[in-house]
């Protein structure tokens, strides 16, 4: 398993260290334009890996050669938010960085698997697919696990209790309109709307979809531990062949009624890539919520067509 890492900054080199602590691959390659970066970051993570006890090894470099052959991709290049920014206002700039990566490293692994992370999620997913011209169940995006995390976090912080415990989904884009599932969130087994009252799940479903703009009021720039989380559950559920059924940004073809967009839907993924997109009856209002993440997506993806 070579898993190669498109861009070293914050979510890259994040991804490459727990990718090492994890073991399941035996090769991670980061790239970065900026020299020295990739490589310095790789040898320290490198040199790190006697006290892990891990034999994967991670290399570092500024060009693509070495990406040859990648079973899988994380597109992490690009620029982040910073305060007072959407996700939406890096489009253009990303949009081009994208592209440009994209087609440096399709043509060399073309039997990769793509996860992408860049913002705006979606669209820069859609940007993927076109460029690289793969099947779309080998190119998916990042975010839905990032979004269902905070929300089982804050929820576990709420009711005193593991986060083991919490099984959720929060379904649509990255970003403001993503659509978490109160109705289909578990406590051990229990409905969530039955140990706690509206206006708590109400404020915890705020505060999720605003959970990306939190921590970048906080840090000044934007989070990368848990979205790094998110990306190597994906990568260990394909390298593993796990069949997990985790929340990620796929393409549509009919599935909830939509199609012609990536957005978070259940995918059970595994070695194929997303081999399902697992559907799930929603009600009127979940509908309704669903239709404005649907038409917002939609709309990025039309403004960032100009810059493809
Ligand atoms: P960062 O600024 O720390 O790292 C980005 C890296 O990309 C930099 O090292 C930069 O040199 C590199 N880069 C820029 N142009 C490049 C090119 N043409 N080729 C190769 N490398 C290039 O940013 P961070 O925090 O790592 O975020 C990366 C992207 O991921 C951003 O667009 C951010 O918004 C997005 N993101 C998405 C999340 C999600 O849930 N999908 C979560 C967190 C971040
Ligand atoms: C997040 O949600 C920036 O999209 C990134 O943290």
């Amino acid at each position: 398993m070579k898993i190669s890492v498109i861009g070293a900054g914050n979510v890259g080199q994040t991804t490459a260290h727990y990718l090492a602590m994890k073991g399941f691959a035996k090769e991670v390659v980061l790239v970065d334009i900026v020299e020295g970066v990739p490589q310095g970051k790789s040898l320290d993570i490198w040199e790190s890996q006697p006290v892990n006890m891990q034999d994967t090894i991670v290399t570092g470099t500024n060009g693509y050669q070495e990406t040859a052959n990648s079973d899988i991709i994380v597109m992490t290049a690009g620029l982040p938010r910073k305060p007072g920014m959407s996700r939406d206002d890096l489009l253009a700039k990303n949009t081009t960085i994208v592209k440009e990566c994209t087609a440096s490293f399709a043509q060399r692994s073309p039997n990769a698997i793509i996860i992408v992370v860049s913002n705006p999620l979606d669209v820069m997913t859609y940007v993927t697919l076109k460029v690289s011209g793969f099947n779309p169940k080998k190119v998916m995006g990042m975010a839905g696990i990032l979004d269902t995390a905070r929300y089982r976090s804050f929820i576990a912080m709420e009711l005193g209790v593991s986060v083991e415990d919490i099984a959720a989904l929060v379904l649509g884009g990255h970003g403001d309109t993503m659509v978490p599932l109160p109705r289909l969130t578990t406590v051990g087994g229990i409905p969530l709307p039955e140990l706690m009252d509206q206006e708590k799940i109400d404020a915890i479903v705020k505060r999720t979809a605003g959970g990306g703009g939190e921590i970048v009021k906080l840090l000044g720039y934007s989070a990368y531990y848990a979205p790094a989380a998110g990306v190597v559950q994906m990568c260990e559920a394909i390298a593993l062949d796990k069949k997990r059924v985790l929340p990620c940004a796929c393409w549509l073809t009919g599935e909830f009624g939509v199609e012609g967009i990536f957005m978070g839907v259940p995918a059970l993924l595994g070695k194929a890539g997303v081999e399902k997109i697992l559907e799930v009856k929603l009600n009127d209002a979940e509908k309704a919520a669903m239709m404005k993440t649907v038409d917002h997506v939609r709309s990025v993806q039309a403004e960032g067509e100009k810059f493809m």
